[in-house]
Parts: structure tokens; sequence; C-alpha cells
């Protein structure tokens, strides 16, 4: 059985970073003492927004230490999950709604060396993960319908929270419960409380006016 994962992580969103001063905007994040990027990965079909792909992704090697936790909002993920594929790429997350075999879609991403993380959009129940949660390194819990930056958390994320929580203990106590969307220094350590470990956070980091102060108020709040 994994052994339990211990510390929180806060993964800034690159979706609210400004694109044109990409390198920039992640060195300063980094050197707040942020433990992860998160990539976000929109077709335009699976959300209503087209955000980028692995090219900018790839962009950053070499210009940062911090791992990739890949969110992948597309369909057909299995075409794609390769080339989000490198030696900073921690976890590639699909969307349960998103595949059709979702139990071979998580070995193909453990079949990289990478770890898997499968997420559910707010209305979906917790039971599609009934039969894969032992398979799982993360299940990313979004706290906003997926496609946009900035959006309000959505409360009944909470009871699907504690939901995962229970069932984690039981079944897979290293996983990592992550949750994504609304998340501020205001409402974060609701969700921490609650057995979130990684907190993906976009507008309340890179909107903010100190992106780098905003890392260490998350980091003082989820401590
Ligand atoms: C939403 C994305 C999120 C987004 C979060 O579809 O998956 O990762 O960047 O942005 P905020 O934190 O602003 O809700
Ligand atoms: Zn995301």
């Amino acid at each position: 059985m994994k052994q339990p994962t211990l510390t929180k992580k806060l993964a800034p969103s690159l979706l609210s970073a400004d694109f044109s001063r990409l390198a920039e905007h992640v060195a300063l994040v980094e050197s707040a003492g942020a433990q992860l990027l998160h990539i976000d990965v929109m077709d335009g079909h699976f959300v209503p927004n087209i955000s980028f792909g692995p090219v900018v992704m790839k962009s950053l090697l070499g210009k940062t230490g911090l791992p990739f936790d890949v969110h992948l909002m597309i369909e057909n993920p299995d075409l794609y999950i390769k080339d989000f594929v490198t030696e900073n790429t921690e976890y590639i997350t699909v969307h349960a709604e998103a595949c059709v075999h979702l139990h071979r879609t998580i070995q193909y991403i453990k079949s990289f060396g990478i770890k898997a993380g499968v997420a559910l959009n707010p209305s979906t129940p917790f039971c599609v993960l009934d039969y894969v949660l032992e398979e799982l390194d993360q299940v990313l819990l979004m706290s906003v319908n997926p496609g946009f930056g900035g959006q309000a958390f959505i409360p009944s994320a909470l009871a699907k929270l504690e939901e995962l929580a229970i069932q984690k203990e039981k079944r897979n106590p290293g996983l990592v419960i992550a949750m994504d969307g609304g998340i501020t220094t205001e409402n974060v350590k609701a969700v921490t409380d609650r057995g979130v470990s990684l907190v993906v956070a976009g507008s309340a980091v890179f909107s903010a006016p100190d992106p780098a102060q905003a890392v260490k108020e998350f980091l003082v709040q989820m401590a």
C-alpha cells in the first residue's frame, strides 16, 4: 500500500499567468515557494475555451525546476498524453467524463512512469471512481465548471471532498487529493482542513498585485 502523503502543496495555474512573460512569472512563483506548476490544457470541445498545448508547456523546460501537474481538459486524451510526457511531468490528469475506457487510460499514463490523476466535474458523482480508486495517484476535484479562471468556488465540492477523504483513508492512503477552481487565500484553509493536499490556484496567484506575496500567503494559510 502506498505511504500517506503528508505535505500540502500549492500548484499555481499557468492559465492566469501573463503568457507574454511566462518564464518570468513561473520564476516568480517558484522562488516564492510554490511546489508544482498546474498546466491547464483546453481543447474547445470538452470545455468551451482553448488554452495552450504541449509546445507552450515544453517551452518552460530548462527554465524551471518545478514539476508539472498537467490537467487535460480535452476529449480523446489518449491521443495526446504522450505529448505531455517530459522530464518535469509529475502528474497527468484526465477527466473521467472524457474517458470511455478510464481504467485503460490510467494504465497508459502510468506506462510512461508518470503519476496518474482523474478529475471530476462538479456535477460528476464520486462513484465513477469506485473501481479505479486504488489505481490512482491523484484525484482532482473541480470546484468550478472547468474552462475558465476566475470563477466562484462551488460549495458542493466540499461534500464530495469529505466523501473522497473517507474513501482515501480506507482504500488508498497515498492518494493526493487536489482541488481546482475558485480557491483563494480566504477559503484555502477550508479545503486543506478537509483533506486537500494539492491546492490549485490561478487568478488568486497570478492576478494578485504581487504573485510572489500571494504564494507566500497561500502557504501560510495551508500550513
Ligand atoms: C479551470 C482550470 C483551473 C483554473 C483555476 O478550468 O482547470 O485550473 O486555472 O483558476 P482559478 O483559480 O482562477 O479558479
Ligand atoms: Zn486546472
